[in-house]
């Protein structure tokens, strides 16, 4: 099992390029892959989640072709080109992949079976099921509601209006792909925002998507016509840049992000970090396709502790482990509530902060939908220690940022799923100037 060594660091500097957005990758591929022609993709995220994402449309019949690792082509089926994959899909440890297929699936002529690595046959499935069975799709989950998911293909859709339970992307994403194939319009309405990604990039490849508040309404189009999509850059792996340059850039010009994926429903953390005292700085907004990129300029702050207002939470919803080690080197206490879908991540991420922030010493008191932080704002906010990701790349990484304010050296364990998300995170942070060292075992 790989772990990181993260050393204590004066500080950051500099300037980062973090890699394409996870959310939109995926998309990417599987809107490609049922779109009439070639779609070319830039800015792909190669990561372990998408690359299975990649594999499965493979298996399906479509031609993928990786040009560079960020520069894929893809030779869409059209809508009904898709074939069986004659065995089940490995969506490894990626719950949007396994989410998002199991919407495309259901709506298919061929059965399929998905399954994942041992994190993602423990994620809840029945959130996604549920509502596709009500659309007429046949799909199966586990006794307890988790994958292996089989569905059994050839049946027609109707299009559904439903309400969510949770504000989930996911579950949206899943219930739309599945109304493409519908007969009559879809409708999806979510207790609060979740990421529109899927909504923007159906109506690039054509598709007929209306938002009105939080509803949306999907009408079954013809076809889907191959697009050139440039995906900017991951708002959820920047977050570990933007939190590392509040607790520790070095300069006057602090720390500069280029080129990050700024959709509204994303940045929630950066109104929570304002709201902390963040100084961070929008420079040169301007679109990339269907979606906002910005540069961001992050300066050292005095971070102060804050109710976290429960409307910013699905907002924010990837970005609470690093939000977590800013609250603990905050002024004053941070409280989160409202976020009891962390408990049902990649790791349970309340549980595994909370393990964590023991080993660093970090006063905290955990609650069943979040947590009570008491920072520790002047020298060290989190002793030396040792600690386990729980086979979480944010927790891994959320933790390596802790060593800008840490009084000795912090041990993460099992940090090969950073690869899931963040490809060369280690040597990116190096050359900002944390002290990552990784080690086999
Ligand atoms: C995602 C949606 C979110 C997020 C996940 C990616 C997506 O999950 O946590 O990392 O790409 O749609 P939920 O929709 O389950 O909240």
């Amino acid at each position: 099992m790989d772990s990181y060594e993260a050393r204590p660091v004066p500080g950051i500097a500099g300037a980062v390029t973090v890699p394409g957005d996870k959310s939109i990758s995926h998309r990417s591929v599987m809107l490609a892959g049922i779109a009439q022609g070639t779609s070319e993709v830039t800015g792909f995220l190669p990561s372990e989640d998408c690359l299975a994402s990649m594999r499965a449309m493979r298996a399906l019949g479509v031609e993928v072709l990786q040009r560079s690792p960020t520069q894929v082509e893809i030779r869409g089926r059209g809508m009904r080109g898709l074939k069986g994959a004659g065995r089940p899909l490995d969506m490894g440890n990626a719950g949007t992949a396994i989410r998002l297929f199991t919407g495309l699936l259901a709506a298919q002529d061929f059965d399929s079976d998905l399954v994942g690595d041992s994190s993602l046959m423990k994620r809840p499935m029945e959130r996604v099921a549920k509502p596709l069975r009500a659309m007429g799709a046949d799909v199966q989950t586990s006794g307890g509601g988790t994958p292996p998911v089989h569905i059994r293909g050839g049946h027609r859709l109707q299009g559904l209006a439903y309400a969510m339970p949770v504000a989930s992307a996911q579950v949206k994403s899943a219930i739309l792909l599945a109304g493409l194939y519908a007969h009559g319009a879809t409708t999806v309405i979510s207790p609060a925002v979740s990421r529109d990604h899927s909504e923007r990039m159906l109506e690039s490849f054509g598709v007929h998507v209306t938002t009105q508040g939080l509803t949306v309404r999907l009408e079954p189009p013809q076809r889907l016509e191959g697009q050139r999509l440039c995906v900017p850059g991951d708002f959820s792996s920047a977050a570990f840049f933007i939190v590392a340059a509040l607790l520790g850039a070095r300069n006057g010009g602090g720390l500069l992000i280029r080129n990050v994926g700024l959709n509204p429903t994303r940045t929630g953390l950066l109104e929570i970090l304002r709201l902390m005292g963040a100084d961070i700085e929008t420079e040169d907004m301007r679109a990339s396709g269907a979606e906002p990129v910005a540069d961001l300029r992050v300066r050292a702050s005095a971070l102060k502790g804050i109710v976290v207002p429960p409307t910013l939470v699905p907002l924010a919803i990837d970005e609470f482990p690093v939000l977590f080690i800013a609250a603990a080197c905050a002024a004053g206490e941070t409280l989160v509530t409202g976020a009891e879908e962390l408990r049902v991540k990649e790791s349970d991420r309340i549980a595994a902060m909370s393990e964590g922030f023991a080993a660093l010493g970090v006063e905290h008191a955990v609650l069943p939908d979040g947590m009570h932080i008491v920072g520790r704002p002047d020298g060290a906010a989190f002793q030396g220690g040792s600690l386990d990701s729980h086979g979480d790349h944010r927790i891994a990484m959320a933790f390596s940022v802790a060593s800008l304010r840490a009084a000795g050296p912090i041990r993460v364990r099992d940090v090969a799923n950073v690869a899931t998300s963040f490809p060369g995170f280690v040597t990116l942070a190096q050359s900002a100037g944390l002290d990552i060292q990784e080690s086999a075992g």
